[in-house]
């Protein structure tokens, strides 16, 4: 049977749900990891716009602008749409036919039990109030993930939950249907005729910003949130805000405050990082609008080359741009999906024949 081939490198497969522009909090959490391992994985970058619909159905404008701002975000961060696949979710079959299937693999309760779907019930306040397709996002999530039969997903803290869903899916699919014992070794799956390896997560240097607040994760629905696109005087705005309750300059402050989490996170230097640690924890003469000042330079740094890059995506050119790129890539990424559920509808006597997806504008 002529299944389509795809490349040899191992794989990685992460994404974000387009709620709004990315910030930093993205950035150390997982896209300055993601950029750095296109130099050595076929990275595949899920736009998950369908997953955006499970609590905002009633705005398909604000997710359509949404996952264009998220792309472009990528883009000018130096994802490089030559050598890494932006998957834009709505337009890979395979993913809606993947949860179908590994919906019957959980158990209804299991689902319910995710704590970072209980987690976001109470944060956003659903109450009971949620649709039956918002619990489907994290199945869901396990076929966006499995659909392209990564190695490693790199993610944010808040996300190993799932990632930990998926990788059960993933045994219980090679169990049910290949017959590989759900106890073999996660490495040995594939050789063993499994479907799908178990896939790794691997978590950004920085698991959890806390946001502009000082206290909650940062995250855009709190508004406490530095947007990679921010100016340099928004950011120092925002910075002024972060509050410590330190009272002077000469008080010993606490180095585990959010202030020093950016410290940490955004300056590269360690023997600077470490002299502002020693200093502040001492008191020695350094004031919260210092540290501040410091961390804004940090940040310029990063953030300037984005800036740049991302200011030629604007307007209707660089909207065409990002279009182009999408349909491009969805052909692409249908090519990875289209296998993996030909293999899994195979294993499930469901190989009825192959098909063929294409993109047309
Ligand atoms: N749930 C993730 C978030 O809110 C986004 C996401 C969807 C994702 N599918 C994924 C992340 C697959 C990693 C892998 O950030």
């Amino acid at each position: 049977m002529n299944v389509p081939s795809s490349s040899q490198r191992p794989r990685i497969l992460t994404g974000d749900t387009p709620t709004g522009r990315l910030h930093i909090g993205h950035w150390v959490g997982s896209l300055e990891n993601r950029v750095r391992l296109q130099d050595d994985y076929a990275c595949f970058f899920l736009l998950a716009n369908m997953h955006a619909f499970t609590t905002r159905a009633d705005r398909p404008d604000d997710i359509r602008r949404d996952t264009l701002e998220i792309a472009k975000d990528r883009l000018a961060a130096g994802i490089d749409p030559e050598r890494s696949t932006l998957v834009l979710e709505t337009e890979i079959p395979a993913i809606a036919e993947l949860s179908w299937y590994f919906a019957m693999l959980l158990p209804f309760n299991r689902v319910m039990r995710n704590p970072t779907l209980k987690t976001e019930i109470e944060v956003k306040d659903l109450g009971d109030r949620y649709s039956f397709g918002f619990p489907l996002y994290a199945v869901g999530q396990c076929a966006d993930i499995l659909a392209f039969r990564p190695d490693l997903v790199p993610v944010g803290e808040d996300q190993v939950a799932h990632i930990e869903m998926c990788r059960e899916v993933a045994r219980r699919f090679n169990w049910t249907y290949t017959k590989v014992a759900p106890e073999m070794a996660d490495d040995d799956h594939l050789a063993h005729g499994g479907v799908f390896g178990i896939p790794k997560a691997l978590v950004g240097r920085v698991g959890r910003l806390p946001g502009t607040d000082g206290k909650n994760k940062m995250s855009k629905s709190l508004g406490n949130v530095i947007f990679l696109t921010d100016s340099t005087k928004e950011i120092k705005r925002k910075l002024a805000q972060i509050y410590t309750g330190r009272q002077s300059m000469t008080e010993p402050g606490d180095i585990t405050n959010a202030l020093f989490t950016y410290v940490r996170a955004f300056i590269k230097d360690p023997a600077k990082v470490a002299e502002l640690e020693d200093r502040y924890a001492r008191g020695d003469e350094i004031g919260d609008g210092h540290v501040k000042a410091d961390i804004a330079t940090a940040l310029e740094e990063t953030l300037a080359p984005m800036r740049e890059r991302r200011a030629a995506l604007d307007g209707p050119a660089g909207d065409a741009r990002v279009l182009e790129i999408l349909r491009a890539h969805t052909d692409r990424a249908n090519a990875v999906a289209e296998e993996t559920l030909y293999l899994a509808k195979t294993a499930m006597r469901l190989d009825f024949g192959l098909r063929d997806l294409r993109m047309r504008p």
